[in-house]
């Protein structure tokens, strides 16, 4: 992302407040930011801290004579190589759908002739109306590409579809165009994701502390490297990456039974889920306390890296691994019985607490080395798991 030029163009819309943190994403990632608004937008966040957060100068008003160039909608959409749109009204889609050019913003969206994004934030019965639906398929057939808006409570008091997705994701769907390579195109990919949860009875059930934030960034990053990527999570609540094909499951049977429909088309497994290694009868009532603890009947989950293990011809296995003693030593030892390519090593402690952090510190454990890599983000983790499967990728067709 750095050096990248992303204009963001904000309209009036409540969901304006949440501009502030896309600029702040941008930004953070390296990124250059400069910010056209609409005056509606004006109303609904300040100037000042536009202006603040992107560490550029707002452009709203066509005829103010700007950075001393009179035609700043034109040079200013040379400077770009993305426009995101966050919040679109309704307003501003009819514009651009139509050829409509009247004030700063319609104007540079007109004269930008790169990747436009679109996060749409509108009053639900305005989002259905056909002549709004009309403008954004003829717009996403010429190319502009659209983030839908999430379904819950909107600033109206209605409640339905309309709410502008989150930052997050509009950055995340902006970062697709401006870093993609093709280090896994034409490569399909599965990734495993999050936990599984084994029901006990009608109102318990056992799982983990895994958040899925690996797993998901690991189906994003192969996604932007070109890769057809299938994602199969226990619950979590992280967003799917649009460029992702996701699937949902709930209890390693269900994980199983995912992995094993698609494995003989892949050409890599990554199984980052933490997967439950024992399940239970279910007992169809709730178990009572019996002064003595529960009786729980368990039985063994089937291993899915370890069958797949077996399995595969030509594809790349990744496994993970959660230790908390020995750790080189098991992850070398999983290496071997569930013939991975590479095991990602998770060592849990005080200083590396890894679960629901952004942050984790791992080791990579292949047939001939052990890679300790530093505390990093777990997109950087999931780059480097994603160049190392590449490497393996080659070496497996060379
Ligand atoms: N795994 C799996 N199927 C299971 C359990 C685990 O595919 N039923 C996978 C996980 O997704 C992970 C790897 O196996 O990639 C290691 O999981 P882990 O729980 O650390 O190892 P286990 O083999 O279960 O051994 P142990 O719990 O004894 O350490």
């Amino acid at each position: 992302m750095k050096g990248k030029k992303v204009l963001i163009g904000i309209t009036g819309g409540i969901a304006a407040y949440k501009s502030c943190y896309l600029i702040r994403y941008f930004v953070k990632a390296g990124a250059e930011v400069k910010v056209v608004t609409t005056e509606n937008g004006l109303k609904f966040v300040g100037e000042t801290t536009l202006r603040s957060l992107s560490n550029n100068n707002v452009y709203s008003d066509t005829f103010a004579e700007w950075n001393n160039k009179p035609h700043e909608h034109i040079s200013i959409t040379d400077w770009g190589d993305i426009f995101v749109v966050a919040p679109a009204t309704a307003n501003i889609i009819g514009k651009l759908a139509n050829g409509i050019a009247d004030d700063a913003l319609s104007t540079s969206l007109l004269a930008f002739n790169r990747q436009i994004l679109i996060a749409p934030a509108m009053n639900t019965k305005m989002y259905d109306n056909p002549a709004v639906q009309r403008n954004m398929e003829f717009l996403a057939a010429n190319g502009v590409e659209f983030i839908e808006p999430d379904t819950g409570d909107l600033a109206c008091g209605y409640e339905g579809k309309g709410r502008m997705a989150e930052p997050e994701q509009i950055f995340r769907e902006a970062r697709f165009h401006l870093d993609r390579s093709s280090l896994l195109a034409g490569k399909k990919i599965i990734v495993t994701a999050s936990r599984t949860e084994e029901s006990l009875d009608p109102v318990r059930y056992l799982t983990n502390r895994s958040s899925g934030i690996t797993g998901f960034r690991i189906a994003e990053q192969a996604a932007c490297m070109g890769a057809e990527v299938t994602l199969i999570t226990g619950p979590t609540d992280q967003e799917t990456f649009s460029k992702v094909k996701r699937i949902n499951i709930i209890t390693a049977d269900d994980m199983f039974t995912a992995v094993d429909r698609e494995f003989d088309f892949c050409d890599c497994l990554i199984m980052s889920a933490a997967v439950a290694d024992i399940s239970f009868y279910m007992s169809n009532d709730k178990i009572k306390k019996s002064g003595s603890g529960f009786e729980l009947n368990t039985k063994d989950t089937k291993d899915i890296l370890l069958t797949m293990g077996q399995r595969k011809e030509k594809q790349v296995i990744i496994g993970f691994a959660m230790e908390t003693n020995d750790a080189v030593e098991n992850a070398k030892k999983k290496l071997l019985t569930k013939n991975a390519d590479l095991i990602v090593l998770n060592s849990i402690s005080k200083e590396n607490p890894a679960f629901g952090s952004g942050k984790n510190k791992v080791t990579l454990v292949s047939k001939d080395s052990v890679e300790e890599l530093p505390s990093m983000s777990k997109e950087d983790i999931a780059n480097v798991i994603l160049e190392k499967t590449a490497e393996k990728l080659r070496s497996l067709s060379s």
